[in-house]
């Protein structure tokens, strides 16, 4: 069936106006990045048909990292310009050519199901639509020198967003007649199409919706996704692995040397375990176990890794975020301190975190107990997890 509805996300900027750093967009903000955010959004809305990301050519490392757990579309490469990046990414879309088009900077990451439904409407309706807002602050018009010259009337004036509507080959063909006349620098489809003639209307905008452009934006982009994960949960996992035959054991998916193994189904890796069964907990979501029958022999000699992966797409799958990770490896032996840093690299690898949200702890038993007389290896953790409120109320 034909694509009716397809959106391009367009992340193709170097956000030179935003301070140092990778791209604005793939900056987390808080857990996930803006690009993650945005694509999300309408991946997520069931009246898009198709997302077509738009990068630039040296972000390929960033953005495969940026949206990995998405099933996303590949990406093309944008222009020098926004309208050339918008371009590329219709001329992409020209095999599928769907009857609307939305068009949605990569840096508002904050545009809501809602907004995406008025796009829809407004774009079917009028063929040309986009977000607004009503100023609220009264406006001056000032000379070079900071002397004001009149007080502009606020009430026809709107400050304009994406997702931005369009009739997709009303749109492009707008577009090429721009290039054709060597116009190159229209910072908003709305201003092109304003230019090639096309009535362009406006439906009401969202005041989160923010673009990040300056630094201090980054602030208020943390507080409002702060407040989008308000609902903190805790879980927490124990696990225990005897010890077999062997040379190393796994702990954190680092294999550390030893003179025993640590003996299970799967590489019995005790401390990823435990995380697993702790962000599971944070979830309500089951236990390891039940999600991984150890009777199934698909688990055998598993690399627990994958366990890991799948606890943190299930937080992503509900729009949540691991907030914090922290882990309690209880032997006499091996020694854990000394491979602390690198366990702890490694688990925040495998889930997608920041090392700054991983703790690994190592304690012995006092030489008391199973763990005391070095028959095995004993695991406690506790995930934090930070979900929507909106579904989690589901
Ligand atoms: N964009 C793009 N291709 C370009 C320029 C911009 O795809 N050649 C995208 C940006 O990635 C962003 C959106 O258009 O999602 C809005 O642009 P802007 O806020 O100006 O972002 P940057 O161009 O990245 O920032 P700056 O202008 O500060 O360099
Ligand atoms: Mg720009």
């Amino acid at each position: 069936m034909a694509i009716s509805v397809a959106a391009l996300v367009l992340a193709a900027g170097r956000g030179r106006r935003s301070g140092p750093g990778i791209p604005k967009q793939y900056r987390r903000l808080d857990g996930n990045s803006a690009i993650y955010s945005s694509l999300s959004a309408f991946l997520d809305h069931p009246g898009v048909g198709y997302v077509q990301p738009v990068i630039h050519v040296d972000d390929r490392d960033l953005f495969e990292k940026a949206s990995q757990g998405l099933a996303i579309a590949p990406p093309v490469s944008g222009g020098d310009t926004r309208q050339a990046s918008v371009l590329a990414g219709l001329t992409s879309l020209e095999p599928q050519t769907p009857d609307l088009v939305l068009i949605h900077d990569a840096a508002r990451p904050f545009l809501t199901c809602e907004l995406i439904d008025r796009a829809i409407a407004a774009g079917r309706s009028s063929g040309a639509a986009v977000p607004a807002l009503r100023v609220s602050d009264t406006v001056k018009e000032v000379d070079a020198a900071g002397r004001i010259m009149r007080t502009i009337d606020r009430a026809t004036l709107r400050t304009v967003q994406t997702p931005q509507a369009f009739g997709f080959k009303a749109l492009l063909a707008a577009h090429r007649r721009a290039q054709e006349a060597g116009l190159s620098d229209f910072s908003d489809d709305a201003a092109l199409a304003e230019w090639a003639g096309m009535t362009v209307t406006v439906f009401e905008g969202e005041s989160t919706n923010m673009k990040l452009t300056m630094p201090d934006d980054f602030s208020r982009a943390h507080e409002i996704a702060l407040l989008r994960h308000g609902d903190m949960r805790t879980g927490m996992g124990f696990d225990v692995h005897a010890f077999g035959p062997g040379d190393h054991v796994m702990l954190g998916g680092v294999p550390i040397p030893f003179d025993r193994a640590l003996a299970g189904h799967s590489d019995a890796d005790v401390a990823l375990h435990a995380l697993v069964d702790a962000v599971l907990g944070a979830l309500a979501d089951g236990d390891i176990g039940q999600h991984f029958p150890p009777s199934d022999p698909k688990w055998k000699g598993a690399a627990s890794d994958q366990f890991l992966i799948f606890a943190a797409e299930r937080v992503a799958a509900r729009g949540g975020i691991i907030a914090h990770l922290d882990v309690t490896i209880v032997c006499e032996a091996p020694k854990v301190g000394p491979h602390r840093d690198v366990i702890r690299a490694r688990i925040a690898d495998i889930a997608g975190l920041d090392m700054s949200r991983v703790s690994v702890k190592a304690t012995t038993s006092e030489r008391l107990g199973f763990t005391g007389r070095g028959e095995g290896i004993a695991a406690y953790a506790t995930a934090t997890v930070r979900l929507p409120w909106s579904t989690s109320h589901a």
